[in-house]
C-alpha cells in the first residue's frame, strides 16, 4: 500500500514536470515572438488561453450546451471587450464578437485567411472540397453555383419540385398524430437539394444517398480516429459508395452529352464549364461537400421558423393574413404561385430574417490566419485561428433592441444587407445557397399555414453541437376549411 503510493506520487510528479516543460516552451515561444517590439505585445487581445492542451474547451462546451450558448463570449467580451484571445478545440484563438472585425476578417483573401475546420471534418471533406479549397479554383467553383441558384429558370424549377414535394408530405400528414414538423422539413429539403445538385428525382438511388448521408454526417463531429469499427471509419466509407453512384450519374450524364443542353442542376453546370480545371472526380466529390451545408440549415430554419411562430400569436397572424391574401388572389387569377410571388411577401421575408437573427443556425465561421494579421489596432498572430462569432453581433443589444424577442417587425424599417446581419457569411465565401433558403423556408411558410391551423407540442431548441429541436417540433394539426387550389 505504502509502495503503491508512493509510485503515484513519483508518477504524479513527473507528469507535472513534463507537463509544466510543454507549458514553459508554449510560453518562451509566445514570448520570443511577441515581444520582437513593443507594438505588437499591445496589440495581441486580451484574454486567457486557459489549461494547457485543453485551453477553455470545457467551458465552451458547458455553455453551448446552455440555452445562452453565447454566456461563454458574453463573459469575455465584458472582461476583455469584443475581440479577445483564447484557446478552443486545441487551437490557440481569437474570437470576434465585433461586427467590423468580422467583416474584415470575412473580405479578407486566402493571401491572409484560409478556412479552418477539425480534423475529422477535414479528413471527411477531401482536399478538393470547396468548403475547403482557395484562390481561383474555389472563386470559380463558387461564382457557378452562385450564379445558377439565382437564375429565374432554376428558381422556377426549384420552385416547381419543392410545391410537388410539400405537397405530397402534408397530402399525408394525420390530424390524430403529432407532426413531427424538423423531419417532415428534413425529408423535403433533402429531396430538393439532391433533385438541385444532380437531378435526382425519388426513386432507388435517392434512398440510398439518403441513407448513405446519414451515416456520412455521422462523423463530421466524431473523433479523428480512423480504423475499423470507428465512426469516422464507417463516414468514409459511406461517402466512397456516394461518391460511386455520384460517378454514375455523371457518366450518365457525359454518354447523354448534356454539354449541349440547358444546366438543370448544379453539376450540368461544372460538366459544362470550360475551364477543364473541374475534374469528374472533383465535381462528385464536391456534390456530397454542398450538402453538407445545404442539408440541415433549411430544415432548421423552416422548424426554427415554426418554433417562433407557435410563441408569438401576433406574427402567426400577420403571416397567416399576407399567404392567405396572396392564396385568394392567385385563385381569382386562377394563376399559380411563382417564385417572384412566394418572395413578395415582406412579412414573411422579415419572419425569415428574423429567425436567421435570433435562431443563429450557423454560429460562426473558423478562419486561420496565414501571416500576422492586425484589424482594428488587434494583432491576429500567424497560424492561429479565428472564430468570427455571429451570434453575439446578432444578439447585441447595441445593434438590436430586446435582442432575444422574437419581433420580425424590427426588420420593416432595417436593412438585412449590412455586417451586423450575416447569417449566410460574407465576402468570397458568402454561402451559394442563401437564394435557395430563403425560397424553400418561403414556400413551406406558405403552404403550411394557408393549410392547417396547429397546436405545437412543448419543445426547446438545443444549440451544440448543430441547433435543432429537442423532440424535433411536434404539432397537432387540423386543416383549414378553404378548398385547395391548383399547384
Ligand atoms: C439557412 C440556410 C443556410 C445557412 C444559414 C447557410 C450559411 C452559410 C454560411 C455562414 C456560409 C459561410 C461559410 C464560411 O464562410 O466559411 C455558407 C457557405 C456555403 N453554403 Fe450555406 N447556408 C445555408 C444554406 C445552404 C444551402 C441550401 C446550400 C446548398 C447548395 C449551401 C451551400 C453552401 C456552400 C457550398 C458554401 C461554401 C461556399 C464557399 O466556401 O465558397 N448553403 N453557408
Amino acid at each position: 500500500m505504502h509502495n503503491y503510493s508512493v509510485w503515484s506520487l513519483l508518477a504524479i510528479a513527473i507528469f507535472i514536470i513534463i507537463f509544466h516543460k510543454k507549458l514553459f516552451i508554449i510560453i518562451i515561444h509566445r514570448v520570443k515572438r511577441y515581444t520582437k517590439s513593443n507594438k505588437t505585445i499591445s496589440l495581441l487581445p486580451l484574454g486567457n488561453l486557459g489549461w494547457p492542451y485543453i485551453g477553455e474547451t470545457l467551458e465552451y462546451i458547458s455553455s453551448a450546451y446552455t440555452h445562452s450558448p453565447e454566456s461563454f463570449m458574453d463573459k469575455r467580451r465584458h472582461m476583455y471587450g469584443k475581440v479577445f484571445k483564447s484557446h478552443i478545440f486545441g487551437s490557440p484563438t481569437i474570437i470576434s464578437t465585433d461586427a467590423e472585425v468580422n467583416r474584415s476578417i470575412l473580405q479578407s483573401d486566402a493571401k491572409t485567411f484560409v478556412p479552418f475546420y477539425p480534423k475529422s471534418l477535414t479528413e471527411l471533406m477531401g482536399k478538393s472540397s470547396i468548403l475547403l479549397i482557395n484562390g481561383s479554383l474555389q472563386r470559380r467553383i463558387h461564382g457557378l453555383i452562385g450564379s445558377f441558384f439565382k437564375s429565374p429558370h432554376i428558381k422556377a424549377r426549384i420552385t416547381h419540385d419543392m410545391k410537388k414535394y410539400v405537397q405530397k408530405s402534408m397530402d399525408n400528414w394525420q390530424e390524430n398524430c403529432p407532426v413531427y414538423i424538423q423531419h417532415q422539413a428534413k425529408n423535403i429539403a433533402f429531396q430538393v437539394l439532391v433533385k438541385a445538385l444532380i437531378g435526382l428525382d425519388g426513386g432507388e438511388k435517392l434512398d440510398i444517398l439518403k441513407i448513405n448521408f446519414q451515416e456520412f454526417i455521422a462523423g463530421l463531429m466524431s473523433l479523428p480516429i480512423n480504423f475499423p469499427g470507428t465512426t469516422l471509419y464507417r463516414s468514409l466509407q459511406a461517402k466512397k459508395r456516394m461518391v460511386k453512384l455520384i460517378q454514375n450519374i455523371i457518366q450518365e450524364k457525359r454518354e447523354k452529352n448534356i454539354m449541349s443542353t440547358v444546366n438543370e442542376d448544379v453539376a450540368d453546370v461544372l460538366l459544362n464549364d470550360t475551364s477543364k480545371e473541374l475534374t469528374d472526380e472533383l465535381i462528385s466529390d464536391n456534390m456530397i461537400d454542398f450538402m453538407i451545408p445545404g442539408e440541415d440549415s433549411v430544415p432548421v430554419l423552416i422548424t426554427l421558423a415554426i418554433k417562433y411562430l407557435s410563441d408569438s400569436p401576433l406574427a402567426l397572424q400577420q403571416l397567416t393574413e399576407e399567404n392567405m391574401t396572396l392564396k385568394r388572389l392567385k385563385e381569382k387569377q386562377g394563376e399559380t404561385l411563382v417564385w417572384s410571388d412566394y418572395l413578395s411577401l415582406p412579412f414573411t421575408q422579415n419572419v425569415i430574417s428574423e429567425t436567421l437573427r435570433l435562431g443563429n443556425i450557423i454560429i460562426g465561421v473558423m478562419r486561420k490566419s496565414v501571416k500576422d494579421v492586425e484589424i482594428k489596432g488587434y494583432l491576429i498572430p500567424k497560424g492561429w485561428c479565428t472564430f468570427v462569432y455571429f451570434r453575439s453581433v446578432h444578439l447585441d443589444d447595441n445593434h438590436y433592441d430586446f435582442p432575444h424577442q422574437f419581433n420580425p417587425w424590427r426588420w420593416q424599417s432595417k436593412d438585412t444587407n449590412n455586417c451586423n446581419f450575416t447569417p449566410f457569411g460574407g465576402g468570397q465565401r458568402l454561402c451559394p445557397g442563401l437564394d435557395l433558403a430563403r425560397l424553400e423556408a418561403s414556400i413551406f411558410l406558405h403552404h403550411f399555414t394557408t393549410q392547417f391551423k396547429w397546436v405545437a407540442e412543448e419543445d426547446s431548441i438545443i444549440n451544440f453541437p448543430t441547433v435543432r429541436m429537442k423532440k424535433g417540433m411536434p404539432v397537432w394539426i387540423k386543416r383549414r376549411e378553404t378548398k385547395q387550389y391548383i399547384y
